[in-house]
């Protein structure tokens, strides 16, 4: 059995994915599988989620579905839309500053093959998503940072531009004459943006963007670029993406833990509070003090959602149908 084979068995039939036993099951399970892929409902293609009330963004990822393009350039393109949209502080120009005042900005995209490319402390360049796309698609790496990232982004042809707007320079102002470094994430709106979608072939791609934490320390990166905590895609088992504290993020890799359950035979649902749990059951957790929510897709297109605190949102596109779900929460 090729080992593509037994991983999709793995999850169909909801057998752990422990290799001693498991190849034993795969053998006697097949009429399983058959049961499980009858009982699997069929959703309509194609479909697209994404973290908090982002219409247009969400609007303009379906709009290119519809038209037969990719999930990958739908994702792209959805997550463009709010990376350019100023209103938005959490996201591409206009997002809030460093403590010293620099916008900086990551990002990461991922395609139906398990490619990826990612961006971190990206300065001067609002399309954040298509320069990760960019590293993914013209270079042997996954991640550049920096000057670095930036200086491949010109050598792209994108145009630097000042990110900070007069109201995030003057929000940030305000912040500094309390001169207390206390970061800020927004419970109640918007954070990191993260897109998945299903294209009309079937396929799964996912991408983030965020300008990160308000007032961070100049340098923190937090989840967003972060391959397996910010994001995680596998086109046969399905896709996750985070918005939130992404310290918090990344200590539980969470896309990557969410992927890995569903596989496990976990609903999208189920592995989204699950990976939620991880987080508020620490001995140690501060989860009162901050907001983590995951989106999920599985290949059925199955789709689920959970946060720790009320406030958080799913926008869905399909069957011409747009609709915002509050999130369940954990509190
Ligand atoms: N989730 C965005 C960040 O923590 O930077």
């Amino acid at each position: 059995m090729k080992r593509r084979n037994f991983i999709k068995r793995a999850s169909l039939t909801g057998v752990g994915i422990a290799v001693g036993n498991t190849l034993a099951s795969c053998a006697e399970n097949t009429s399983e599988e058959a049961k499980a892929s009858q009982i699997i409902k069929k959703t309509s293609l194609p479909l697209v989620i994404s973290t908090w009330e982002v219409k247009n963004a969400t609007a303009k990822a379906w709009e290119v579905l519809q038209s037969g393009g990719s999930a990958l350039d739908a994702v792209e393109q959805g997550c463009n839309v709010e990376e350019s949209n100023v209103i938005n502080q959490t996201v591409g120009k206009g997002g809030l500053p460093d403590r010293d005042g620099n916008v900086t900005l990551d990002a990461c995209i991922m395609d139906k093959y398990g490619n990826c490319g990612s961006v971190v402390y990206l300065q001067n360049i609002t399309h954040a998503v298509s320069v990760a796309r960019k590293v993914m698609e013209d270079t042997p790496h996954v991640m550049l940072a920096g000057k670095g990232a930036e200086q491949f982004a010109i050598s792209k042809g994108f145009q630097p531009e000042e990110l900070l707007t007069e109201a995030s320079k003057e929000a940030w102002e305000k912040w500094k004459v309390k001169a207390k470094y206390k970061p800020i994430i927004n419970i109640e709106n918007h954070d990191t943006i993260g897109m998945l979608a299903i294209d009309k072939g079937g396929d799964i791609s996912g991408a983030c963007t965020t300008s990160g934490l308000a007032y961070k320390l100049a340098g923190r990166v937090g989840d967003s670029p972060i391959i397996g905590s910010g994001l995680f895609v596998d086109n046969e088992i399905g896709a996750a993406v985070a918005t939130g504290l992404g310290e918090e993020v990344v200590k539980t890799v969470g896309s990557f833990l969410i992927v890995e359950l569903m596989r496990q035979g976990k609903s999208p649902q189920e592995a989204c509070e699950e990976a939620i749990g991880r987080i508020v059951s620490k001995p140690d957790s501060n989860y009162k003090n901050f907001q983590v929510g995951y989106i999920a897709v599985n290949k059925q297109g199955e789709t689920g959602s959970y946060s720790i605190h009320k406030g958080f949102s799913m926008t869905k596109y399909q069957d011409a149908k747009n609709e915002n779900l509050q999130s369940e929460h954990y509190t």
